[in-house]
Order: structure tokens, then C-alpha cells, then sequence
């Protein structure tokens, strides 16, 4: 959700996370719609040093908006000249889906990405079921849409990401509220659950090497250990 900034951001966003022209502009069309759900442009270019720094060559992203992370991911991606590197990317709302197709197709990275619309647990099964997809590993998924539905898109994840692949996921404090003893006042009740249940089920250290890095908004990274 809305990023913070503070004298650390601007200083990361400046030295090691500039956006270029694109991004800028995909940011500043997102600012001027008051839609404030992307990530910011340093946890954007850490999504992309995570992504290079485990060799990751396939990812799914569920939740695109325009498109920001894609992109920052899709540049941390092997080149063909490199075997390559895909992001299957899922969406569901018409307007996001018109908006990220624009981005998508100004960036450099175009062919390194497809969008999958519509619900995205019926994406999820219709990609399991994908031949191009099933004949390679999946290295890492990113979770980045309702809240209420990580758990489902963790047992997805779970059963396809391969051993040692990472599984990343934004909004992990759930605005503030994951350590409070009962949900705040503008936080559903099953919201709140589902997300104390998804937090619980990374931290189990049998089955995960996992932290939440306490970026704004909680950002938890996970290696599948099984
Ligand atoms: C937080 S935004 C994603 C931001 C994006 N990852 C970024 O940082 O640039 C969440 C997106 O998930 C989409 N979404 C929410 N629930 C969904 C669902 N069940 N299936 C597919 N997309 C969904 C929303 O339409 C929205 O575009």
C-alpha cells in the first residue's frame, strides 16, 4: 500500500534505485490517480537483487497493478543470451490489466513477460496446467494481491515453486496491525487472521529460512526448504 518516504528512502532512491523514464512515469500516472498499492522504487530494485542473487530465471507475480515490480523484476531476469528468464504476472482488474499492457509494452523487457487476467486463483491452476511453464522450474513467487487470500496462493506456491526457491511477499505487517493483540478498527477480522496465519506458516524454520524485512509495510522472503 502508500509507501512512506523518509531521508533513508530518498537517499536509497537516489543512489542505488533511480527509476528511469518509464518507471517514472508509470509511478507518477499511478501518483496522479491517487492509487498508492506499488511497491516503492527501492523495494522495486531490491525485488530485482533478490531475483539476480539466487539466480532466479522464472517468477510469478501475483498482483500486477501497472506493472511497476514487473518490470524491476523482469530486469533482474537472465537475458536470452543467458538462457533467458520469464515473469507470468496476474491480474484481474480491467483497468490495471489496460494500464500494466501499456507499461509492458514501452519497457525493454516485453518478451520476458506475460500476464495472465483474470481471478488469480483460476490463473494459478490454469498455468499449473501451462506446457511451457511446467517444463521448467519455478524459482519464485511474489505475492502482491488480496490479503486475504495469501494462504491459498502460498499452498499454490508451496506445491510449485522448487526446492530452494524463494517465496516473497509484500504487506506482511498488514498496515501496523499483525502484532496487536485483535484487529484495529478498519482491518477485517479474517484479514487480520489470514495474515497472522501466512506470517506463522514462513516463520516455521523446518520448512523455511525466512525473515520479514521491515521495510514500511513488511516485506517477508523465504527460502522453500522442501
Ligand atoms: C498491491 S497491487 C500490486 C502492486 C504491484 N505488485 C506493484 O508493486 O507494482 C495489487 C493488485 O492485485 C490485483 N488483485 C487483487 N486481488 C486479485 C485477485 N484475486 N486476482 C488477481 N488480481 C488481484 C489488484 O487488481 C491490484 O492490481
Amino acid at each position: 500500500m502508500s509507501r512512506q518516504r523518509s531521508p533513508a528512502t530518498d537517499y536509497i532512491r537516489s543512489l542505488y534505485a533511480a527509476q528511469d523514464t518509464l518507471l517514472a512515469d508509470i509511478d507518477n500516472m499511478l501518483k496522479s490517480q491517487n492509487i498508492a498499492m506499488h511497491v516503492g522504487a527501492e523495494e522495486g530494485k531490491l525485488l530485482q537483487v533478490l531475483a539476480a542473487m539466487h539466480g532466479v530465471k522464472t517468477i510469478v507475480e501475483v498482483g500486477t497493478l501497472a506493472g511497476y515490480s514487473t518490470i524491476w523484476m523482469a530486469r533482474g531476469l537472465p537475458g536470452d543470451e543467458y538462457g533467458g528468464g520469464h515473469i507470468y504476472t496476474l491480474n484481474k482488474d480491467p483497468r490495471h490489466i489496460a494500464m500494466a499492457k501499456e507499461s509492458f509494452a514501452k519497457s525493454d523487457v516485453a518478451e520476458r513477460i506475460t500476464m495472465l487476467e483474470g481471478d488469480a486463483k483460476d490463473s494459478l491452476e490454469k498455468l499449473a496446467q501451462d506446457k511451457a511453464f511446467k517444463a521448467k522450474p519455478l524459482d519464485m513467487v511474489f505475492i502482491d494481491a488480496d490479503k486475504i487470500s495469501y494462504n491459498i496462493y502460498l499452498d499454490w506456491a508451496e506445491q510449485h515453486v522448487r526446492k530452494g526457491g524463494l517465496i516473497i511477499a509484500d504487506n506482511t505487517f498488514l498496515f501496523g496491525s499483525v502484532w496487536l493483540e485483535s484487529p484495529p478498527e478498519g482491518v477485517a477480522p479474517t484479514t487480520w487472521n489470514a495474515m497472522r496465519r501466512f506470517n506463522e506458516r514462513l516463520a516455521d524454520q523446518s520448512r523455511y529460512q525466512s525473515v520479514i524485512i521491515p521495510t514500511a509495510e513488511g516485506l517477508s522472503v523465504a527460502i522453500k526448504l522442501f
